[in-house]
């Protein structure tokens, strides 16, 4: 049996909002990606998950939804969604839309209909409970967003409490209803009709809660999601997302603790799953060995791993990875070595829109952000150009862009990496091309070598093609005995030249070498 095309592929990040924006209203918007569909085909990525573009009042950036078949008409149209699918495919790029399940806009017709009397159709679509007996909230359970808030808000119209995961915007759905069930899933197969490729799932593990709402208590498991319950709803997901030949399930576990992440991968569930136990690894060569190897331990030999630095929510890696006192130097080098190690490791790479320029954070002034939560600065628009030629939209947007552009635009762009054999862009663009050559990089087999502290060291292997993977996470050189036959050097984060054994890694630098059998 062939591999599923989405093991072997690399799948990119584009939040709408801040990616390209065609109108000049300073928002991101569908035909800006179409127009930049020759950019991400020529970067070497296979598919691309696009954040919620539907209609929205905006509150959580999209992801308050109060149309799913909608398009907003700060993204474009239905129209424009169509074309953008079609373009894709025309460009050899596949597309995954975002698709929110657990819960809605407090705008959507639902949850209006359903707040506007206690028998309303759609009233329990949603969860409303009475107060407590002490006249607070039903229960103990927290919101996501604002931290530190109750997950209920009392509505006065009709006197009950209503829950919510994230804001109170944010509605949860009851997917204990099986008409709830019935109407997500009816999103969900609009979209795969109109020929996408793909979803990704978001909060997905928040589908299942305590049917019978009892407080969270501290130190217990959480009450308030990863319900078992949840497991049979996703079948139902997985089941419809089957009917579709080759489209892929893709699910945000937002969990820290992979066993709670690899049931999602059951072969009747999801195919791959947002590892965010991966993702806030810190930059300590041993603490990802440990993360790389539990997962593959504990995943049966059909549940195939996914990897990502960067998206969204999360802080950019660069400065996620880097120390108070780094220079700019410094932080590139630990960047370099976060694509190198992203895009060599066995599993499917997930990439950000921007990670591959190398972006950090951008630092916003005192006052300027959108986010209540504290999201702005990884999501600050996508610099195409620098600013002293394109003007302060850095080929962003011809209007005032929404969230001002970073500071290293005049850098780190795509126009001026892409001039410069030595960028981050190149580096990705080199790695992305290796991954695609090289059947061991995508299907092989990944065994780690014992290496000095601070030192990855792994070799992928398929057939007779064998790479190895040296990754120096030391700020002091480090020399590594392979012991390994003859080695070709194929890419290098730096300029490390290296040849015979013992192998000399500079700081902060990784290498990719063919083994060459002797
Ligand atoms: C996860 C999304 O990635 C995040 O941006 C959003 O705020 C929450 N889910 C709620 O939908
Ligand atoms: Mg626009």
């Amino acid at each position: 049996m062939s591999r599923p095309w989405w093991q072997d592929a690399v799948i990119y990040q584009i939040y709408p909002r801040s990616f390209a924006d065609s109108d000049g209203d300073g928002i991101g918007d569908l035909p800006g990606i179409i127009e930049r569909l020759p950019y991400l085909r020529s970067l070497g990525v296979d598919a691309l998950w696009i954040s919620p573009f539907f209609r929205s009042p905006m509150v959580d950036f999209g992801y308050d939804i109060s149309d799913h078949t909608a398009v907003d008409p700060i993204f474009g149209t239905d129209a424009d969604a169509q074309a953008l699918i079609d373009a894709a495919h025309a460009h050899g790029l596949r597309i995954l839309v975002d698709i929110v399940l657990p819960h809605t806009s407090d705008q959507h017709p639902w949850f209006r209909d359903a707040a506007a009397c206690r028998d309303a159709p759609t009233r329990d679509f949603y969860v409303w409970r009475d107060g407590h007996l002490d006249g607070g909230p039903p229960n103990n359970w927290a919101a996501g967003f604002p931290a530190g808030t109750s997950a209920w808000t009392w509505h006065a119209g009709t006197a009950q409490w209503y829950l919510h995961s994230h804001l109170p915007q944010e509605p949860d759905l009851d997917w204990s209803n099986p008409a709830v069930r019935a109407a997500q899933l009816d999103v969900v197969r609009f979209w795969l009709d109109r020929g996408v490729d793909g979803v990704r799932l978001d909060s997905i593990n928040r589908l299942g809660k305590d049917p019978a709402y009892r407080d969270n208590v501290a130190g217990e498991r959480s009450r308030q999601q990863d319900w078992p319950t949840l497991h049979a709803y996703l079948r139902e997901v997985r089941a419809l997302v089957d009917r579709y030949p080759d489209a892929v399930a893709v699910g945000e576990v937002w969990e820290f603790d992979q066993r709670r992440i690899v049931p999602y991968l059951a072969p009747d569930e999801l195919h791959l799953a947002h590892n965010f136990v991966f993702a806030r690894s810190r930059f300590d060569a041993a603490e990802i060995r440990r993360t790389v190897e539990e997962f593959t331990g504990m995943a049966g030999p059909g549940t195939w791993p996914a990897w990502f630095l960067g998206n969204h929510d999360e802080p950019r890696r660069v400065t996620r990875w880097s120390a108070p006192r780094d220079d700019d130097e410094t932080r590139e080098a630990r960047g370099r070595l976060a694509a190198m190690l992203l895009l060599t490791l066995r599993g499917t790479p997930f990439l950000y829109q921007g990670e591959e320029l190398g972006l950090p954070d951008t630092e916003l002034p005192e006052g300027v952000g959108e986010d209540g939560n504290g999201r702005d600065p990884q999501r600050t628009p996508m610099p195409w150009a620098p600013p002293s030629t394109a003007g302060p939209g850095a080929g962003f947007t011809t209007g005032e862009p929404w969230l001002p552009v970073g500071g290293t635009a005049e850098r780190l762009n795509v126009t001026t990496e892409l001039q410069d054999p030595g960028s981050v862009l190149a580096l990705y663009r080199t790695l992305l091309a290796l991954r695609r050559a090289r059947p061991s990089l995508r299907a092989g087999s990944q065994a780690f070598l014992d290496a000095p502290p601070d030192v990855l060291a792994y070799v992928r292997a398929d057939g007779g093609e064998r790479t190895l993977v040296i990754l120096n996470f030391a700020a002091t050189t480090r020399r590594i005995d392979i012991g390994t036959p003859a080695l070709l050097l194929l890419v290098s984060t730096g300029d490390a030249a290296c040849s015979g054994s013992p192998i000399v890694m500079g700081p902060f630098s990784g290498v990719v070498l063919e083994a060459v059998a002797s």
